[in-house]
């Protein structure tokens, strides 16, 4: 009998405080059922007239009736609170619709991006597909394939992070190439953006982090002058004018000739500055026509093809272009530097 008793005070109590619509409808429900003299109050003080086991029994039953109806109060609270805020702050206060709203700070892309995509964007309308490849590499695409066996002194050029299990971050993007290469049949021509580690010392121009863009086209008879119509052309249209360079004889042992491509530096205006150490000067690539090592590597016949490769210094690109004079300000993470862009 008590039982269903306390069933239907469940059952009314719960949809009491379904219906109610104010805080007062609320308060009512409670003191109803969990006042002091509410109705569970009454049953609490009948238990003593029970004997030992019905009264636990009840007891139990009449506890857990109690913190439903607790728990459905402390649920609808919130609801209708918030409901009788927004009402009476309608009817009080009176808002002034020409005050100006709060601005809102909006992100934007880091430099290095708006460069890399604007790089990306010229490359491809001379006909480059972009693609990407692993950060941590092998040492097969890495070195090996690209003309550089293991104990050649070198592999001193790049200082590496070795990784455990024959692993590395790769020091450059170049092991594109080879990667490419093996699934890919030529003529063809791609640019492959992504960041590289070098374990080096820091300074205005050298991060042991940063980015390069691979570059490397293959055909019947592409040649350095090919290589050097292409590079002015992405000059001059990421500069927007005619930007003079110059090609010096170097040494990478996966291209044969090699050089490196050197841009009057934009920070000075070739005078001498820290970035390009004082001679007027910057490199910005290194390139040369792709060496028959490689292209066997790839799985390519250097009797029927040949061609040439690059690798630009991002971070370079970036640094002339805004007139940057220290490479650490991309990694830097501070804000005032990065609001300019
Ligand atoms: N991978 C070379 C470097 O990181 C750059 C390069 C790329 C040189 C392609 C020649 C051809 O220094």
């Amino acid at each position: 009998m008590e039982k269903i008793d306390l069933r239907t005070i469940k059952e009314q109590a719960g949809k009491e405080v379904e219906e109610a619509k104010e805080l007062k409808d609320l308060d009512k429900v409670f003191k109803k059922y969990l006042g002091k003299k509410g109705k569970l109050a009454q049953i609490f003080s009948s238990l003593r007239n029970l004997g030992e086991k019905e009264r636990a029994e009840l007891g139990k039953e009449a506890n857990r009736t109690r913190k439903f109806i607790e728990k459905k109060i402390k649920e609808k609270t919130p609801f209708i609170s918030g409901a009788e805020i927004s009402v009476s702050k309608g009817k009080k206060e009176r808002f002034d619709v020409t005050v100006p709203g709060k601005k809102r700070l909006l992100g934007h892309l880091h430099p290095l991006t708006l460069i890399k995509r604007k790089a990306e964007e010229i490359f491809q309308t001379i006909g480059f597909s972009v693609v990407e490849g692993p950060e941590v590499e092998n040492e097969w695409y890495n070195f090996d394939a690209l003309n550089i066996p293991k104990n050649h002194p070198a592999r001193d050029m790049w200082d590496t992070f070795y990784l455990k299990g024959g692993l590395l971050l790769r020091t450059h993007t170049s092991p594109n190439q080879i990667r490419y290469m093996e699934k890919n049949n030529p003529p063809f021509r791609i640019i492959v953006p992504g960041r590289i580690f070098r374990h080096e010392a820091t300074d205005a121009s050298h991060e042991i982090n940063f980015y390069q863009l691979e570059g490397l086209m293959i055909g019947k008879d592409i040649s350095a002058a090919n290589f050097k119509a292409i590079i002015k052309e992405f000059l001059s249209k990421f500069f927007g004018k005619e930007i003079k360079i110059r090609l010096r004889p170097s040494y990478f042992p996966f291209t044969e000739p090699s050089f490196e491509v050197d841009i009057n530096c934009l920070v000075c205006g070739g005078k001498g500055c820290k970035v390009c150490s004082k001679t007027g000067w910057l490199e910005l690539m290194g390139a040369g026509m792709v060496h028959p090592s490689v292209l066997r590597a790839g799985g390519i016949n250097p009797n029927y093809w040949q061609g040439f490769a690059f690798g630009i210094g991002i971070d370079r690109l970036a640094m002339m272009k805004y007139k940057i004079n220290d490479i650490r300000l991309f990694y830097s993470g501070d804000l005032r530097f990065l609001e300019q862009f």
